[in-house]
């Protein structure tokens, strides 16, 4: 480590050699900290001094993964763990990130490795009573209750831990920085010296990061470019459900989630997250819809509720829970327009429920059907699904994955489908219906006309 200083932008990781009062980067005033010179952070992957080398000579990379214990995680993580990979756990404090890795690392030390759990946050006999909740017993499972990085690297190579996790990158430090634990500096140092070892050792590493209020992890982005992956744990504290999605995944598909129940004894994966999302639904009531929706390579069945009426006072109000509020005000322009339904001077409410978020725009018809069905005062057939995007014509245009959708809906027991015509379409699925349609009019029309538990049959509104 020189002696030469630079300036880094606590905000996003910028650096400069002379102090600024503002980030040229990201626009921050006061950001700017001086800082020891980090020495080049490792590029994960990629050896020193390649060469290249011809493509069939290239060794295939996915033999070697090992499972976590935990199904729903090895999911997340396209399969389990890769040797020297690193995957950072991101999520608010109480979330439960400490108790899926504990969990984790007790059943990967079950199967005969030695895992270190590095606890740089929490005593060993805090540890312990979790511990004891969620039924740890192995030998092989090492507890290290430590805060100094080099000692947490120097333990892990001499005890040849097979894992190590480290709780959390925002609490470990390194005694040759004076920053503070949690600073830019310390953070992306500690994080250095953890991913060399992981790297060098070829030993998969599972690294704790906190979350700021905003959602995002704490510390320098870089921190997120470092690793090899980026899970995030999240959800409501107040529901027994809890989401994990991978953000970023150098080694499999991003975008995968996996649901979790909270229980006395820890965190359950749940297999049938639909069933989950579905169980409250109000049956027959106008404003819910089920929406067939696309979560990494899985289709998830959730429910879509709006509720419209005369405002309370004053101007109408809009708000949006779990969809995108521009993509509302789009659908109900669209609404207004090209269906002459008024919704001009109504307060006008939408809400995934499950404290889910449905960003994709194979959303769309199911928050307009939801939105006229309320204001009509009639409901959706329970057992139909709805699913397309919504043009600004009116279109009813193609969404990916059709067939997956489909096929857990008819999983569930859904007897009717009102899907975009134009998407490529599975040629007969037992005991489900499609109806497709070309516009938000007919699609409407075929979801507020049909008589209740949906028992349309075959084919009758298929060619409007
Ligand atoms: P924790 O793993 O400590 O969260 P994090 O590391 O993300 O801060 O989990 C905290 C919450 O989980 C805490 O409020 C208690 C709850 N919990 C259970 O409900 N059941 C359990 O078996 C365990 C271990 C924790
Ligand atoms: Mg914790």
């Amino acid at each position: 480590m020189g002696a030469t200083t630079i300036h880094i932008c606590q905000e996003c990781g910028f650096q400069t050699r002379k102090w600024l009062g503002k980030c040229p980067e990201c626009g921050k005033w006061g950001s700017l900290v001086e800082e020891l010179e980090a020495r080049p952070v490792p590029r994960p992957g990629v050896p020193a001094g390649a060469r290249p080398l011809p493509y069939p000579e290239i060794a295939p990379s996915d033999a070697e993964r090992s499972s976590t214990g935990i199904a729903e995680l090895d999911r997340v993580l396209g399969g389990g763990l890769v040797p020297g990979g690193v995957v950072l756990l991101g999520g608010e404090p109480g979330i439960g990130k400490s108790t899926l890795l504990l969990q984790t690392a007790s059943r990967m030390a079950e199967t005969g490795r030695l895992v270190l759990y590095a606890s740089a946050e929490e005593s060993a006999a805090q540890l312990r009573l979790r511990g004891d909740r969620i039924g740890v017993r192995s030998r092989q499972l090492m507890v290290l209750p430590e805060t100094d990085v080099d000692a947490i690297v120097a333990q892990a190579r001499e005890t040849q831990a097979s894992v190590l996790v480290v709780d959390s990158i925002q609490a470990v430090r390194c005694a040759d920085l004076a920053a503070v634990p949690g600073s830019v500096s310390q953070v992306r140092e500690c994080a250095a010296r953890l991913l060399a070892l992981a790297k060098s050792a070829g030993i998969p590493l599972l690294l704790v990061g906190h979350v700021t209020k905003d959602g995002a992890l704490a510390g320098p982005r870089l921190l997120e470019h470092m690793v090899d992956a980026v899970i995030h744990f999240e959800g409501d504290r107040h529901l027994a459900h809890r989401l994990l999605r991978s953000l970023k995944n150098r080694f499999g598909p991003s975008d995968e989630l996996a649901v979790f129940s909270m229980s006395e004894s820890g965190l359950c994966g749940v297999t049938s997250p639909s069933e989950m999302f579905l169980a409250e639904r109000p049956l027959g009531a106008p404003g819910s819809v089920v929406l067939p929706a696309m979560e990494g390579t899985r289709p998830l069945l959730v429910e879509v509720q709006a509720l419209v009426g005369e405002p309370v006072q004053g101007s109408p109000r809009r708000t949006a829970l779990g969809v995108d509020p521009n993509r509302l005000a789009l659908l109900l322009a669209v609404l207004e327009r090209r269906t002459g339904r008024s919704l001009a001077n109504r307060d006008v409410f939408v809400n995934v429920t499950g404290g889910l978020v449905v960003e994709e725009p194979g959303a769309d018809l199911a928050i307009a059907a939801a939105a006229a069905s309320s204001l009509e005062g009639v409901p959706v057939p329970e057992r139909f699904v709805l699913v397309g995007e919504v043009g600004l014509t009116g279109e009813i245009r193609a969404v990916t994955r059709i067939d997956a959708r489909l096929r857990e809906a008819q999983r569930l027991g859904f007897v009717g489908a009102i899907v975009p015509a134009s998407a490529t379409l599975p040629a007969a699925l037992d005991g489900l219906t499609l109806h497709p349609v070309r516009h938000l009019e007919d699609a409407l029309a075929t979801a507020l006309a049909a008589p209740r538990g949906g028992s349309w049959s075959a084919g009758s509104l298929a060619r409007r």
